[in-house]
């Protein structure tokens, strides 16, 4: 304890008066420390070292002088060692240094092996292991070693860590374990002499939901908890199927692009080829649905069938087919189910609605769209899904149908202005925008529409933005860090499938022309997604020259 004058603490004392008060104690200050301080507070100079950090730290603190606290946190930060940083987390834990905290839970998670390999980790807090254990970027562990990493934190010192065993085994992903490695548990802490798992209700249950999650395949989306989330924080640009413009095949391939190399990489390709499908995301899992796996223009060949993209384990899993054939339709997900909206088969153009109910593994028909619709595109907003345009009674449309899934019913909401079919459409914050496409010129020729415009839910209004400096029709779209890809597709005025990504920027609103991609392919369709990043690059061998006409415009 220390009795000090007010007069040297003037600049410390901050909203005391000092007629009011003449001394004031300060307690759990050290002479080093405090001296530390005050000659900071004269010099604007401290002198840190290992040695008198803690105790400058203890003065900096109390006394709040901010400046020395941050200077300690970066010093600290920059120290922590594999060696040292039980011993770091305990100053940052009993001096409340919060980015300290942080930066020892980054440590903690990159250095994970090496902490486990020698032992440290068993000196490290509850907080931190948990803190570590929950990260989705904790990456080169199975889901059964970091349990054991877990389980071997507890048992060094299980009387007084007991009580943590449930504040460990939360982050531990077990919905994601094999069956066989969920029985192996469960068997090994039945033998073993102190049962951890067994002997708490709540741990109990993480294998009930865990034993649950895989006895429900279809269900899987609807059951997601932080514990079956991807362990990973790749989110990535993803393109799917297409036709390609020389040979006319379909595509089976689904590819990522991976922006810090340039290059894209391929996930497990679909178990069929596809073009003109349905896309739409639902609890971390990738629908495709319908559209055609040869290439014809009218929608002949529609199919009816759909898979699931799992990424956690890069596998694909077939579910229950449409009721109907359809191609050249619209795909939403939407409160927890898919809607796939009108489309074109062999007789012609189609207006019935599907919904897919994840808990039956069914389509069954919703309220039918009002006209017939194929190549019109959607978005959702708000739990409602929008739909713009596309082609009725082979005449292109600048409808926009509003679909509300809790009345199953259908609105019209206010016109686009321009005519379009086989654009573009999605959700960036409050504006659903339409890109691209085309529509007649005069009576019978295919035109681009250059144009693009963005619908205000709130108003029901359009607005106008900058126009597309080059055509895309047929094209996968998708926003992916508050950008918006159109991806592919087709060029009418060019006549050709194209090679391109066009990127525009809401806030700026600008277009720029990004890359260019493998193979022109059209009919492609585009998400982003959080993935496990593979090795190698697609096979860039492939490249065909696009003679694409110099812009226009
Ligand atoms: C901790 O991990 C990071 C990232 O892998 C690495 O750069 C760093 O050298 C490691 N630190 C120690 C002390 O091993
Ligand atoms: C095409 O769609 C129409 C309208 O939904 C339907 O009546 C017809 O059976 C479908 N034809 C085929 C071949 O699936």
């Amino acid at each position: 304890m220390l009795l000090i004058t007010m007069l040297t603490l003037g600049y410390l004392a901050g909203g005391m008066r000092e007629q009011e008060m003449r001394e004031i104690k300060l307690h759990g200050v050290t002479k080093l420390g405090l001296k530390n301080i005050i000659d900071f507070i004269y010099t604007s100079k401290v002198n840190l070292d290992m040695v008198n950090l803690q105790e400058t730290l203890e003065a900096a603190n109390f006394l709040q002088v901010m400046p020395v606290l941050s200077f300690c946190n970066q010093l600290l930060s920059s120290e922590i060692t594999i060696d040292n940083c039980g011993e770091v987390e305990r100053i940052a834990t009993d001096l409340l240094l919060k980015d300290l905290q942080l930066n020892i839970g980054e440590f903690v998670r990159q250095n994970l092996s090496a902490l486990v390999e020698c032992g440290r980790y068993l000196q490290l807090s509850e907080t931190s292991m948990a803190n570590a254990l929950a990260k989705n970027s904790l990456q080169g562990f199975s889901e059964l070693e970091l349990y054991h990493i877990a389980k071997g934190w507890l048992e060094y010192d299980y009387p007084n860590r007991r009580s943590s065993v449930y504040g460990l085994m939360r982050h531990i992903r077990f919905p994601l374990m094999s069956p066989s490695e969920l029985i192996q548990i469960s068997q090994d802490d039945e033998e073993g002499a102190e049962s951890m798992m067994r002997s708490d209700t709540a741990c109990v249950n993480l294998l009930l939901e865990a034993s649950n999650y895989q006895m429900m395949p279809f269900m899987q989306p609807a059951l997601q908890t932080e514990r079956t989330q991807i362990r990973s924080d790749d989110t990535h640009i993803l393109a799917l199927g297409g036709v390609m413009r020389q040979q006319l095949v379909v595509s089976r391939e689904l590819r990522l692009y991976d922006e810090k190399s340039g290059i894209w990489r391929a996930l497990k390709p679909m178990e069929v080829p596809r073009y003109q499908h349905g896309v739409a995301l639902l609890g971390g899992f990738l629908f495709i649905v319908g559209g055609q796996s040869t290439y014809d223009t009218k929608g002949k060949t529609a199919i009816d069938t759909a898979y699931r993209y799992d990424p956690r384990f890069d596998k694909w899993l077939q579910i229950a087919s449409l009721n109907e054939k359809r191609t050249f339709f619209h795909l939403s997900a939407l409160k927890g189910k898919l809607f796939a909206v009108g489309g074109r088969n062999t007789s012609g153009e189609i207006d019935t609605v599907e919904c897919y109910n994840l808990r039956k593994n069914e389509w069954t028909f919703v309220t039918n769209m009002v006209e017939p619709h194929y190549g019109h595109a959607g978005t959702v907003h708000g739990n409602l899904m929008y739909i713009s345009g596309g082609i009725t009674r082979d005449t292109f449309q600048k409808e926009l149908w509003c679909y509300d899934p809790a009345a199953d019913k259908w609105s019209r909401r206010s016109d686009m202005m321009e005519l379009r079919g086989l654009h573009c459409m999605c959700t960036a914050g409050e504006r659903l925008y339409v890109m691209g496409g085309n529509h007649f010129r005069g009576s019978s020729d295919y035109d681009d529409v250059l144009g693009c415009e963005f619908y205000s839910p709130d108003t029901d209004q359009w607005s106008v933005v900058a126009p597309m400096p080059r055509g895309q029709s047929d094209v996968g779209v998708t926003v992916f860090e508050g950008q918006i890809y159109v991806v592919w597709g087709y060029s009418w005025n060019s006549r050709c499938m194209v090679d391109i990504v066009q990127r525009y920027d809401p806030e700026k609103d600008v277009w720029e022309r990004v890359f260019n991609v493998l193979e022109p392919l059209g009919g492609i369709r585009a998400c982003t997604m959080t993935v496990h990043l593979p090795e190698g690059s697609v096979d860039e061998a492939q490249i065909q020259e696009c003679p694409l006409p110099t812009d226009k415009s």
